[in-house]
């Protein structure tokens, strides 16, 4: 019997069944060297995606290839029936804007701004109102009129996420989302997260340097040799 990954998917449908929400093809990509080269990759309705891999290997690089930011140097990035990078800048801007979540490593928020002001950025932007629930789930209700500088690393990051998610992407790109966060706190990000991309049919695309993190995903993979190696944890 063939061995297959997807077997360890987390979710009720098989991934078989499920459509695809981006197909990467052929990537490859180089700095000062060669980061990946020929990297495929499926993201599916539901579906949630960890990439782990050392410091350098390429795995921000990845997530911003696949979510709008860099054009790969060669390969193509297939969301919804368009080829990304053979967009126009407006039409790729309003992709971006409209479903695409993006969790950075550094948080960018607004410092000098209340955490209410930075939300409201984000749910004005995607015209939406501010989702109390998530904000109790994400425990920074709370902390609605403090300044973001006067928050913990956690709480910023916690911030950050609840200002993606809010938008209600198809699509969650998150760059080490757990990075600041003690074991409990991550756990309760991550329970947030995976049910909302089961809920939405929505897809994620998470690097972490946490395997426990990254097993709670439907696939693993390491990024290593320039290439994506599923991983089984
Ligand atoms: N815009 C850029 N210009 C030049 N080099 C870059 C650029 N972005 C990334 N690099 C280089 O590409 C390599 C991979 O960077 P990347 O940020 O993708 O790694 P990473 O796997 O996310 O690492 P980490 O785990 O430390 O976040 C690094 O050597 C980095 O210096
Ligand atoms: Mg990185």
């Amino acid at each position: 019997m063939d061995l297959d990954i997807r077997t360890s998917s987390t979710s009720f449908i098989s991934p078989r069944e499920k459509k695809n929400l981006l197909v990467a093809s052929n990537l490859s990509h180089a700095f000062d060297y060669t980061l990946f080269e020929n990297l495929d990759l499926e993201i599916k309705e539901g579906q949630s995606i960890a990439v782990l891999g050392i410091s350098g290997s390429g795995k921000s690089t990845l997530l911003h290839i696949l979510s709008t930011l860099l054009k790969p140097q060669h390969g193509k990035v297939l969301y919804n029936k368009h080829y990304l990078y053979e967009q126009d800048a407006k039409s790729l801007l309003k992709i971006r804007r409209d479903d695409m979540g993006i969790i950075f490593q550094s948080h960018y928020l607004f410092k000098g701004f209340t955490v209410k002001e930075n939300l409201e950025i984000s749910s004005i932007i995607a015209d939406k109102k501010l989702d109390t629930a998530l904000l109790k789930q994400l425990r920074i209700y709370e902390n609605l009129n403090q300044n973001v500088a006067d928050l913990s690393g956690g709480q910023q990051q916690r911030v950050s996420i609840a200002r993606v998610m809010m938008k209600k992407p198809k699509l969650i790109f998150a760059d080490e989302p757990t990075g600041n966060l003690d074991k409990e706190t991550a756990d309760e990000v991550m329970d947030v997260m995976l049910s909302y991309v089961l809920e939405n049919k929505a897809g994620m695309f998470i690097v972490t340097h946490d395997e426990r993190i990254a097993a709670r995903c439907d696939i693993a993979y390491r990024l290593k040799d320039k290439r994506l190696v599923p991983v089984i944890l």
